[in-house]
């Protein structure tokens, strides 16, 4: 697989360059391209229209002169431009959405290639799809499939992970509740393609379910306790100060895939060719993991930005179900969800001056061995990730160092297969990678935040480049922004 995957003369093909996210992607890969350190080497850009791809690469390299990369005519409807362009390339970061119209094509030949495949789908019905018609060719062929490395969903898959990892000695979790929290002081605006890929979502929900229905069903993980009660469709989060509402997005979906295959693989994914310590590494880092049932809020301060999420998911559901409707809301897309999506995407503005956080609040027991007497949690580990906008900054960031990782640890990680992100890269350098990312970009790292509530109370803060920690001694209960403004305050401090 190594000596094929040299003669090829791309490190990275970008497929869908001249999208709105894609141009995004060229100029985050363009800054590590031939860098020193960096794997990546060589790098071409591909897609349908080679004068937006030109034109992408100008706005990609602005200020600067645009490098000579090569720029490739492939169109989806055209199978043999793809296997083509595929067979040069070790690596094929695919933005060409919606997936679950345009996505299979495109897997089909990676796979045929032999190519390894990254994506930034959050379309959980197109990933399902993927590992069950490609996961057995792609693992054969050593061809390896990971879509949702994008916003979706590696925070999720991540911050999961990390949560998961505090639960040390007898302590383990039962439940893990998400809680997005998008802000900005400019509006918070999507792009026309994310919006066309929820709309077709809600339209083709059920083929999901029956996709399900036709598959073997796969282990579930066991956690200790009961699973959690449905709980209030709006919730009101005092500790985050938050309103809450369950958003319908592929995270929960993807760290579930996540959470099946470890049960499947205990020690996680062997690699093709691991070293030594790198098994090691694996190894301890899923006996860490404990599994805890997972869910994800959408937060907003006002009870009236929870309305106004909930207005636009109804109005993008009951659209959604018919031909007309969607017709309809493609149309109009800001009309339709109050200026939350656009045709022509956010500015520039609105994208550098928005930002996320994702809380992981997870409620488990301190003792493992009570959860069997019925008793309820006792104990809660709350951790944060948060970083830039999500999908044009967070995005592309996410799916520049999967790629890294990808081509830098290649025989660290499995030969070949449909995977989620997390069982691939939860014991790769991924996390670090993203919170190191580069000196530039201080506002683009994913940052950890860490509180226990138990009776040895913890704090334990992350920040750009070290951990700060503190231990209290009693119980410590806390009102969540003055302990970020204390922690942020405190870096010094050892
Ligand atoms: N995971 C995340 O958090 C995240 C974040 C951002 C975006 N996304 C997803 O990424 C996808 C793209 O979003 P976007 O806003 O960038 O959309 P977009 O601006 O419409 O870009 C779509 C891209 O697909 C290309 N394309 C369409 N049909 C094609 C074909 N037949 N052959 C080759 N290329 C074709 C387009 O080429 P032309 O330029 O020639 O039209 C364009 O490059 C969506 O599914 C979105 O949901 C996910």
């Amino acid at each position: 697989m190594e000596a094929e995957a040299l003669q090829k003369p791309f490190d990275i093909v970008i497929f869908g360059a001249s999208g709105f996210t894609g141009k995004y992607v060229i100029r985050e890969a363009l800054k590590f391209l031939n860098v020193p350190s960096s794997p990546l080497k060589t790098l071409a850009l591909a897609g349908r229209n080679p004068d937006k791809l030109a034109q992408s690469l100008r706005w990609a390299s602005r200020p600067s002169d645009p490098p000579q990369l090569p720029i490739i005519k492939a169109d989806v409807a055209d199978p043999s431009s793809l296997s083509s362009l595929f067979r040069q390339t070790k690596l094929v970061l695919n933005c060409v959405g919606p997936f679950r119209l345009y996505g299979e094509p495109v897997v089909a030949a990676c796979v045929d290639a032999g190519a390894d495949y990254l994506d930034i789908s959050g379309e959980p019905e197109f990933m399902e799809k993927m590992e069950i018609f490609y996961h057995d060719k792609a693992s054969g062929v050593g061809s390896l499939v990971i879509s949702a490395c994008g916003f979706d969903s590696v925070p999720a898959e991540l911050g999961v992970m990390f949560n998961s990892r505090q639960w040390v000695g007898a302590s383990a979790p039962n439940q893990m509740q998400a809680y997005l929290s998008l802000e900005s002081d400019k509006r918070i605006v999507g792009n026309f393609g994310t919006f066309e890929s929820a709309v077709l979502g809600v339209s083709s929900a059920g083929n999901l379910q029956e996709m399900r229905r036709m598959r073997p069903r796969r282990p579930r993980p066991v956690i200790p306790g009961p699973p959690p009660s449905k709980g209030s469709t709006i919730e009101h989060q005092k500790q985050l100060g938050l309103w809450a509402l369950k958003l319908p997005s592929s995270d929960a979906i993807v760290v579930r895939r996540t959470l099946a295959s470890l049960t499947e693989h205990p020690h996680g994914l062997p690699g093709y060719n691991e070293r030594d310590d790198h098994v090691e590494k694996r190894k301890s880092f899923w006996s860490a993991v404990k599994p805890a049932h997972f869910g994800v809020k959408i937060g907003t301060k006002s009870l009236f930005g929870i309305l106004k999420i909930i207005l636009t998911g109804i109005s993008i559901g009951l659209f959604g179900l018919t031909a007309f409707g969607r017709r309809l809301v493609l149309k109009y897309p800001e009309f339709f969800t109050g200026g939350m999506f656009r045709k022509t995407g956010p500015t520039e503005e609105e994208v550098n001056s928005a930002t996320f956080k994702m809380w992981f609040v997870a409620q488990g027991y301190g003792d493992v061995g009570v959860a069997s007497s019925g008793s309820k949690p006792d104990t809660e580990i709350v951790t944060r990730v948060s970083g830039p906008e999500i999908g044009y900054i967070t995005t592309p960031i996410i799916l520049v160092q999967c790629a890294l990782t990808l081509l830098g640890e290649r025989a660290n990680l499995p030969k070949g297969g449909v995977y989620p992100p997390g069982i691939v890269f939860g014991p790769t350098d991924l996390q670090q990678r993203l919170q190191q990312n580069d000196k530039e970009l201080d506002d683009c790292l994913l940052s950890y935040y860490l509180t226990h509530l138990g009776k040895t109370a913890g704090i334990l803060y992350q920040s750009r480049w070290h951990y700060v920690v503190t231990q209290i001694s009693s119980y410590f209960h806390w009102h969540l922004e003055k302990e970020l403004i204390y922690l942020d305050s405190s870096l010094s401090f050892h």
